[in-house]
């Protein structure tokens, strides 16, 4: 039987205002499926990409792709999780919204001393952060990783992974106050990048080497100026584009600036897998508790100001974790 729930619709794809709070239904979990009560939605910008249609998706759709609830109710063959357990996900289109069906392989439980804020929060950001420091470019001592947007969600739990695998950090921000919190997070040195040639300081922070890896997540204004600030063999982890899509590129430009490689991750290639998947939340939510990582929650929004929480985040306001709550 289908269920009606509150949600944040997208009619037609546009602007903030395309987020309308309204109803829609949800079909009965089928095999493997798992129907979750949702207590917080994350807000990433890839949510922004699917509300404009920059990646177009079918509407009308639900947006967001990431929370934390309870487990509702369980399809036919369901063994990796129960009703009234607690869990959290990440890729899967339809978090914002009151209750969301779930594939179960991708649910993962959420352990007893963790609020379910702080799980929905960590999930997307802090699983990315995890695969670029740990397995795009698996950082080791001494190596030096050039981070943009170090103050932004993923920026800062990217300082602090890449500071734990002993690299030296050296963080992009547009702000002096995003400068204190991207050091906050483990940045060893920031640029200014709106005011200062990021390439000229990296280059002098590394005695005119360059960096061993550019994890860029801002894209347009940033990437091509990346290359140029790597050492030769050096990486280029192109994993977003908060300021817009990199133009195509001359393959001869990575051998112009020293036989480079370029690489477009995404985390579903990276969590594909339920045993991948469980051994980065796992770790992430071991750190949390452990008190390694600290997730930082910038604002929390109502469903219903939804389109607020997507202004502040294509505003560049974010300064942490957007969540949306029921
Ligand atoms: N590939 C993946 O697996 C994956 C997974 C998660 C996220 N991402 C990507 O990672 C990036 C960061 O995501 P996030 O959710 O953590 O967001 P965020 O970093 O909190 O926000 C984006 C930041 O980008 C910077 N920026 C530079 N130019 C901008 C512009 N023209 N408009 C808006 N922001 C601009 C801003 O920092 P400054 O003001 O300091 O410049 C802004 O705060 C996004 O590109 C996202 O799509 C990719």
């Amino acid at each position: 039987m289908e269920k009606s729930v509150r949600a944040v619709v997208v009619e037609a794809p546009g602007g903030p205002d395309a987020l309308r709070y309204g109803e829609t239904t949800l079909a009965e979990p089928g095999t493997g499926e798992a129907r979750v009560r949702v207590l917080a939605a994350g807000v990433n910008f890839i949510d922004t990409y699917h509300r404009s249609g920059a990646y177009p998706l079918e509407p009308p759709f639900v947006p967001g792709t990431e929370g934390a609830g309870v487990v509702e109710a369980v399809g036919p063959g369901v063994r990796e999780v129960a009703e009234g357990d607690r869990v959290a996900w990440a890729m899967q289109l339809g978090s914002y919204a009151t209750h969301q069906v779930v594939p179960c392989w991708k649910l993962v439980p959420v352990p007893q001393e963790l609020g379910s804020e702080t799980a929905a929060a960590a999930m997307l950001q802090g699983m990315t952060a995890h695969y670029l420091s740990h397995s795009t470019y698996p950082l080791e001592e001494g190596d030096v990783a050039l981070v943009h947007a170090a103050a932004g969600g993923v920026g800062q739990l990217l300082c602090r992974m890449a500071q734990m695998r002993g690299a030296t950090v050296i963080g992009t921000c547009s702000t002096q106050e995003k400068e204190a919190i991207a050091e906050a997070a483990g940045a060893h040195h920031t640029i200014r990048y709106t005011e200062e040639d990021f390439v000229a300081r990296a280059k002098a922070l590394t005695k005119d080497v360059g960096v061993d890896v550019v994890y860029d997540g801002v894209g347009k204004t940033t990437f091509a100026k990346g290359l140029e600030a790597l050492r030769p063999r050096g990486m280029m982890v192109l994993y977003g584009q908060a300021s817009g899509p990199v133009p195509p590129i001359d393959l001869q430009e990575l051998n112009k600036h020293g036989s480079l490689y370029v690489t477009r991750p995404s985390l579903a290639h990276y969590t594909a897998t339920r045993e991948e998947l469980l051994g980065r939340a796992t770790t992430l939510f071991d750190w949390i508790r452990a008190g390694k990582i600290d997730i930082k929650i910038d604002r929390t929004f109502t469903f219903k100001e939804a389109a607020e929480a997507h202004r502040y985040i294509e505003g560049r306001k974010t300064k942490g974790k957007l969540l949306l709550v029921p």
